[in-house]
């Protein structure tokens, strides 16, 4: 389907016939995630420095949530938009309660205002971000912009979520990331209109939340005293401590920033499993095996987890109560993943609880333990999530399953009619290398593509159309283990969530030409916003399959559409003269293919290369 073309065409046709004076280039539509219905008219409208507002409802949330347009136009545009009461006033913004669904949004463009329709203030905010995407891409600039006019096309936009929830992960854990950083990741995840921030908090490298009760869970559990470099296996460490954590009032002051763009934080505590910075701090949570225990410093599963004791639930509760406190979300993740039974298999206690419990192994004792913890969340008003493995040994009554290990977790959650989050490694894990490893800072594994993660399904074909509905939604997952900078979060974790967003909001049909023509428009987006995304989707892939001893067959590809790969096999950096990649061929050992992508005779990225 060639959508994106089609409005291209059509944009240039009102843009000749109806702003001759103009000479803008013409401009696809490209917001992302894509909009349901999308219908182009005539004409443009300009903004300029007599714009005005007009609420229908004149309430503190409608004011804040038009201030995330006003706001725009005064930094980069130097329009300062005023409020207004007149109904037919022409260069006027009119927001109107329609009673639209919540999220759900209707946007006309028109020469003379622009008419934003919604039923809920979400709705509302979500209107903002498409028609931003709409203005010239400087509108994201955060210094004043000069030369530009703002115009945005006519335009009639009708949209809606697929899913509910619609997330973004990130392990705050493994590396520590300061407050302003948050802010700025939530920014971003709401011009995509993510709605969830799934905050991973407690982890067996750090403890980064505050609780009152046990203060040395951040006094001493923050800390690790030093940091593997490389990989896990390498053996060498950096003599660094490391350390950082959230106060309760910064964690109010984000929950607050984050409810403000319409998402809801998710807070992680992990439990049985990944506990060992909170046992470091107080060893009677652990099954007591060993005369001690320490902040891990490489990366990993590790056996000491909680024990299923009084004493650790009295504690789970304890912090679960300041969580509370904290997080309004409905669902609280509890973790679950990645608890080996080593200890509990040893231990007098869990042995004993075991038989008192009538459970046949220490998997039904992890599901006996989640179960509980369930019981005091649910009498709390919330409910839990948790990865895959609270499925072991059977789940809990009301659990819904974030489905990371592959799919098979988040079907068989579904056939049992539990609500479930589709975070899949590796198509959404975000760790993982999206280019080739060979010229990649070091990552988890893969490579997952762009590509890959655009034309995932999250919703498995073998689930019934009744089980269907039990996925809830989408979440990109960011673990930190190799990205000890916000920089390196921000390459690994963008562009390639751009296609998790739309996974999760768009209803249109995949059309991955299309993706690639409005993420090329989107890029410079992010560029004025100062994300330091990844621009591998310019750059060649080149893939070196084995073959014989004495060949190896080469495969190229390019995300950037519009794009033809040049190569040489001397070494020689490629031109546009370069032999042009028209599909598999085998190279010998003494070759060297480099590559480069070219638009109308120009590089558009960087030169690649490949040897033996
Ligand atoms: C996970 O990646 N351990 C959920
Ligand atoms: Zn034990």
């Amino acid at each position: 389907m060639r959508k994106s073309i089609a409005i291209l065409a059509a944009a240039a046709a009102l843009i000749a016939s109806c702003t001759p004076e103009a000479q803008e280039e013409p401009r696809v539509i490209s917001i992302i995630p894509e909009p349901e219905h999308i219908q182009l008219a005539e004409g443009s409208f300009t903004a300029g420095p007599s714009l005005m507002i007009h609420l229908d409802e004149d309430t503190p949330e409608m004011q804040r949530v038009a201030g995330f347009l006003t706001e725009k136009l005064s930094t980069a545009a130097g329009i300062k938009a005023g409020f207004t009461e007149e109904t037919d006033r022409p260069g006027t913004v009119y927001f109107m309660n329609a009673g639209l669904p919540e999220e759900c949004y209707e946007l006309r463009v028109e020469p003379e205002r622009i008419v934003i329709d919604y039923g809920t203030p979400s709705g509302a905010f979500y209107a903002i971000q498409s028609l931003l995407q709409l203005f010239p891409q400087e509108i994201f600039e955060t210094k004043p912009v000069k030369g530009v006019k703002w115009s945005v096309p006519c335009v009639s936009i009708e949209d809606r979520p697929r899913f509910p929830y619609r997330g973004m992960h990130l392990d705050c854990c493994l590396h520590f990331f300061e407050m302003d950083f948050l802010k700025k990741y939530i920014d971003i995840m709401a011009l995509h209109k993510v709605n969830r921030f799934h905050w991973h908090l407690t982890e067996d490298q750090g403890w980064r939340l505050e609780i009152k009760k046990y203060p040395l869970l951040t006094e001493k559990g923050q800390w690790r005293k030093e940091t593997v470099v490389g990989s896990l296996y390498s053996g060498i460490y950096d003599g660094k401590p490391h350390g950082g954590y959230y106060t309760q009032e910064e964690v109010k002051e984000l929950v607050q920033y984050a409810a403000e763009r319409y998402v809801t934080i998710v807070p992680e505590i992990e439990m049985p499993g990944h506990a060992l910075a909170a046992i470091a701090c107080y060893p009677e949570l652990s099954c007591g095996l060993e005369d001690h225990y320490e902040t891990a410093t490489k990366w990993g599963i590790f056996k000491q987890v909680y024990c299923p004791k009084e004493e650790t639930f009295k504690f789970l509760e304890d912090v679960l109560e300041e969580v509370f406190e904290l997080f309004p979300s409905e669902y609280i993740h509890i973790g679950g993943d990645e608890c080996p039974k080593t200890s509990w298999k040893q231990c007098p206690h869990c042995q004993a609880l075991i038989k008192k419990e009538h459970l046949k192994d220490e998997y039904e004792l992890q599901s006996w333990f989640i179960r509980r913890m369930e019981k005091f969340i649910n009498s709390r008003g919330r409910q839990i999530i948790g990865w895959d493995e609270i499925l072991e040994g059977g789940l809990a009554p009301n659990a819904c399953v974030m489905s990371w290990l592959g799919e098979e977790g988040g079907i068989k959650a579904a056939q049992q009619y539990h609500k479930v989050v589709m975070a899949p490694y590796p198509k959404y894990y975000l760790d993982y290398w999206q280019a080739d490893p060979d010229s990649e800072p070091l990552a988890m594994g893969g490579p997952t593509t762009l590509k890959t993660m655009y034309t995932y399904n999250p919703v498995p074909e073998v689930l019934t159309p009744e089980e269907q509905k039990y996925i809830m939604g989408v979440e990109g997952c960011v673990w930190t283990e190799y990205m000890p900078t916000p920089a390196r979060v921000e390459y690994m974790a963008w562009p390639r969530m751009c296609a998790i967003a739309e996974a999760g909001w768009s209803r249109t049909e995949k059309d991955w030409e299309g993706f690639t023509e409005r993420l090329e428009e989107h890029l410079p987006r992010l560029d004025a916003l100062g994300v330091g995304y990844s621009k591998a989707f310019f750059n060649p892939f080149i893939e070196a399959h084995k073959d014989t001893e004495y060949s190896k067959v080469i495969t190229m590809s390019v995300d950037a559409p519009h794009a033809e790969i040049r190569y040489t096999l001397d070494g020689s950096a490629p031109t546009a003269q370069s032999a042009l990649y028209e599909g598999p061929f085998a190279i010998n050992r003494q070759q060297r293919v480099t590559a480069a992508a070219f638009r109308n005779g120009e590089q558009i990225g960087e030169t690649k290369y490949k040897e033996f």
